[in-house]
């Protein structure tokens, strides 16, 4: 058993103070690093940032925006060297169009989007696959990396599994029903055993408006999702954005999204055997038996917790019998029983309610609507589940859910035990005979999250945790090489809670389970997303989201407009330079593994 720090806790660190203010904050020891911002050149060729005059061209060859998941792909196993995958989620007009907001008589005002503006948002989106190097213990782009790669909404992408090619995903430019165009709101994501680069797609209903053709098929299926929402303005310029000319676009996207990325030509392949949904990630691991197990949060308040089984097992020694492995297997939704068990339910066409009688025809049916297959078996209905991320040195599960704010006293049950949560819980599952493959387990809340200082939030953080290591709305997570819980969070705005988003080590074995520390936290406005740990422990990577935004402003408007928060311009600090999303590289000073 290793030396504990003081206070029980496993994580050694003097804890941040948690606040408010224009930058970031590491713990005193660490140096925490800009390696990549919004903007940034990831090619040898690749124009520098110029926010005045932004184009499609220029954004392609460039970081793009919002960084959300960050992976690392060692290459010939260094943890010095490697590919650094990040997903980018969404676009953020507001915060990346000097001019587009203006307040007038105290009114917040958003103008349109010109088609130009419309296109570097789309080549804002997506993906980033760069080279990266630590070079005299400080990270560096490699610009002329071979494997470097941007993956963009207009990135050609290939249907594969179960529903490749079914009517239903049929378009008028996609007669097959095969091959899509682009990726969108791609959030958490992972890599896979293999060294591939998984893309979850998760808020794809914002990007459409229009209405279905009167009495269309899909109409109910769409409205299980959202769609449309239309707080996009693509659909002004592309047809496949709009309903009454596209009817069957949506079921193209919701997938799981993974990429090879040692060939920087390889089509992107949406894998829909794992289902569609509202996708936060899709973290993984190899079980016992040699199959590969990814778990899946559906975010959306009473939404569902998944699980896919591949059929095929992981072959160590040759990475391209690994490559499909995606497109056969099981997937399952969680049911949690109020006694601290909890069931795996298969989502198999022909078993149980998903039948023909019920409208599922097969078992792309069952893919497409996902969600209403959940329904049909009963699944526990959730607060948004998040990162859901497996440890392989305890063996357990650890599953985010980040708040349900419209959760009503008389739906609470065990797993989601309070009403109007607003701050989210952890639950930590453990898997019957530790076997990852396994259909039941047992579960409990490892923590609920919120002020515990205020009796009514009804928190559940150990004694040992001070003032400033509580957090709320706990997103992503990661778990270092020594089975070490990491969370970051989104939504801890200054107003509610005194405190910026951040990243915090997490207790979860011994006397000081639920003891928590603040390590890291983000600038005003920003959300914690990331967090990654090299191999050795040596290097945390975190993405800082959008910093600056003020959120949304009501006035004078039917649909809401957006706003800047002034107080930073992180993370370059000049009055010409739009605040920017960015990579952060955490790492302690004179070298060594973190928290140790
Ligand atoms: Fe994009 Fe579920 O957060
Ligand atoms: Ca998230
Ligand atoms: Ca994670
Ligand atoms: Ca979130």
């Amino acid at each position: 058993e290793e030396a504990r720090a003081a206070g029980g806790s496993a994580f050694s660190f003097p804890e941040v103070e948690a606040g408010v203010d224009a930058n970031h904050h590491v713990a005193e020891g660490y140096d925490a690093d800009i390696l990549l911002r919004w903007g940034d050149a990831i090619f040898a060729d690749s124009p520098a940032f110029d926010p005045k005059n932004q184009t499609a061209a220029a954004q392609v060859r460039q970081f793009g925006y919002n960084n959300d998941y960050v992976g690392f792909i060692p290459l010939e196993g260094s943890s010095e060297h490697g590919l650094l995958v990040v997903n980018h989620e969404y676009t953020n007009p507001h915060l990346m169009f000097p001019g587009l907001v203006t307040i007038a008589e105290g009114k917040v005002k958003q103008g349109a989007l010109s088609k130009d503006q419309v296109d570097v948002e789309m080549a804002a989106h997506g993906g980033t696959i760069v080279e990266i190097r630590k070079v005299g213990g400080k990270w560096q782009v490699v610009p002329d990396g071979r494997y470097n790669r941007r993956i963009t909404s207009t990135t050609e992408m290939q249907l594969s599994g179960p529903v490749a090619g079914h009517d239903r995903v049929k378009t008028s430019a996609d007669a097959a029903g095969t091959r899509v165009i682009g990726t969108l709101n791609n959030c958490a994501g992972g890599v896979t055993p293999w060294g591939t680069y998984i893309m979850a797609e998760e808020n794809f209903h914002g990007y459409f408006s229009g209405k279905l053709p009167e009495g269309h098929k899909e109409a109910a299926n769409y409205k299980r999702y959202g769609v449309p929402e239309g707080g996009y303005e693509w659909a002004n310029f592309y047809d496949r954005y709009d309903l009454a000319k596209e009817p069957n676009e949506p079921n193209r996207f919701g997938w799981i999204v993974e990429v090879d990325v040692m060939d920087p030509t390889s089509t992107p392949k949406k894998r829909t055997a794992l289902g569609r949904t509202k996708h936060e990630g899709a973290e993984s691991i190899v079980a016992r038996n040699g199959k590969v197990v990814f778990y899946l949060g559906d975010d959306e308040r009473f939404d569902y917790v998944y699980k896919f089984v591949t059929d095929g097992t992981y072959n160590a020694n040759d990475r391209a019998a690994n490559l499909n492995l995606l497109d056969a297997g099981t997937l399952y939704v969680a049911k949690f029983g109020e006694d601290g068990t909890m069931q795996w339910l298969p989502l198999i066409h022909g078993q149980g309610p998903l039948t023909a009688e019920n409208g599922f025809a097969s078992q792309a049916d069952v893919l497409i609507e996902t969600r209403r297959a959940g329904d049909l078996l009963g699944a526990t209905k959730m607060d948004r589940p998040e990162d859901v991320q497996p440890n392989g040195i305890n063996g357990k599960v650890y599953v985010m859910l980040t708040n349900n704010s419209r959760r009503k006293a008389d739906q609470v049950d065990a797993a989601n035990p309070r009403a109007e949560n607003a701050f989210g819980h952890i639950i930590e599952i453990a898997e019957d005979g530790g076997d990852f493959t396994a259909t039941s387990g047992k579960w409990e809340v490892l923590l609920k999250c919120g002020d515990p200082s205020v009796a009514a939030v009804g928190a559940s953080f150990s004694t040992e945790t001070t003032k400033n290591g509580w957090f709320g709305m706990p997103d992503n997570c990661a778990v270092d090489s020594a089975g070490r819980l990491w969370v970051s969070t989104d939504g801890n705005s200054n107003k509610a809670t005194g405190r910026t988003d951040g990243l915090w080590a997490v207790d979860t074995e011994g006397a000081a389970r639920a003891t928590s520390k603040l390590f890291f936290r983000v600038p005003v406005g920003a959300e914690m997303c990331g967090p990654l740990f090299t191999p050795d422990d040596e290097t945390a990577f975190v993405a800082v989201q959008h910093p600056g935004d003020g959120g949304e402003d009501w006035s004078g408007h039917g649909r809401p407009s957006y706003y800047e928060d002034l107080s930073t311009r992180w993370p370059d600090f000049k009055d010409d330079i739009p605040v920017r999303p960015a990579v952060v590289a955490i790492t302690k000073i004179g070298g060594g593994k973190i928290a140790v």
